[in-house]
């Protein structure tokens, strides 16, 4: 297979990009996209502030756009993200607990529903653990006010919407074994015992010098998926260049590999200049949408050439 998204299709694989509605009409990045990857992530069209920027009234148009355009050409979508604290409009923070607790299923819910049968995986809860060695869950407003069943709460209300969706929680720094993922563990292997519904989770695998790929990723993904869950590489990009960021990229999507309920990687952007990290090179096409070392590694480590 001579594209990412066929030869991890050859290992079972898909191969996912993170997309922005509004450059879906710039020939080279459809034109890439629709070469490369079998699967996408809206990168913001998705979020709360996106889809129910006041209570109640939802806009699906930028977030339609992609999934359309993904359907259209038989390609996976992530859901990303139903409950988190960033991105979430005002009129959510000032919300009482019931009222919270409401307009939070009502959310799911709504969301869900609309695209009930086109989403293989949301990330249901999205990044609700702290940094740092206590392993505590990080403040936000459902945190705070609906304590720590929120989640569970969550994921209950969005099986019941879309009982065919794959429900993922969704984390950064999580990839190596440490005290965050030790928390997320100990959360899925919870939910698992009582029957709280969960199907995967998400290592979103931002890396960059101060956070570099960790020894022990591909064992930490198989201690997840020892516990019965599907294991996901959300949001990956890797800062630096050349060789040494070709060598990183391949070892990530060898440690997916090795791991069997690792169904697929997505990448968090296409080209270099649409990168979240504004003065970065994390991804694998540069500005001219040229294949970088960093494509030609991850092609040749899922056995493409
Ligand atoms: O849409 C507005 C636009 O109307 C406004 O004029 C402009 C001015 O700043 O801002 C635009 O919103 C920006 C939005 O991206 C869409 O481009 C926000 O400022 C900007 O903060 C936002 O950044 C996104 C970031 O999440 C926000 O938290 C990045 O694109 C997106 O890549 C990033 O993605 C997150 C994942 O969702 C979760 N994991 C971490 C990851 C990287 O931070």
């Amino acid at each position: 297979a001579d594209t990412l998204g066929a030869a991890a299709a050859e290992k079972g694989r898909y191969f996912g990009a993170a997309v922005a509605a509004n450059r879906l009409g710039e020939a080279q990045y459809v034109a890439t996209l629709n070469t490369e990857f079998t699967s996408v992530t809206p990168e913001n069209e998705m979020k709360w502030d996106a889809l129910e920027p006041s209570r109640g009234s939802f806009s699906f148009g930028s977030a339609d756009r992609i999934v359309n355009h993904a359907q259209s050409r038989g390609m996976d979508v992530r859901g990303h993200t139903l409950v988190w604290h960033s991105q979430l409009p005002g009129w959510v923070s000032g919300l009482g607990a019931s009222d919270l607790r409401s307009a939070m299923n009502h959310h799911i819910t709504q969301v869900m529903t609309h695209y009930k049968g086109k989403i293989h995986s949301w990330d249901v809860v999205n990044e609700a653990f702290q940094d740092g060695g206590s392993g505590a869950r990080r403040s936000s407003p459902f945190q705070d006010k609906l304590g720590n069943g929120f989640i569970e709460e969550a994921f209950r209300t969005a099986r019941a919407a879309d009982p065919n969706a794959k429900l993922c929680y969704n984390d950064y720094n999580t990839d190596g074994v440490n005290a965050k993922s030790n928390a997320v563990y100990a959360m899925v292997r919870d939910f698992k015992s009582r029957g709280v519904p969960i199907d995967c989770v998400g290592f979103q695998s931002h890396f960059n010098p101060n956070s570099p790929v960790p020894s022990d990723y591909q064992a930490n993904l198989q201690r997840f998926a020892d516990l019965g869950v599907d294991v996901q590489i959300t949001e990956l990009d890797i800062e630096g260049s050349g060789t040494a960021q070709a060598t990183d990229y391949g070892n990530v999507v060898r440690a997916c590999l090795a791991v069997t309920r690792c169904t697929g990687i997505t990448v968090w952007g296409i080209p270099d200049k649409y990168s979240w990290r504004a003065s970065g090179t994390p991804l694998l096409f540069d500005d001219n949408y040229n294949k970088k070392p960093a494509y030609h590694a991850v092609l040749s480590a899922l056995g493409g050439s």
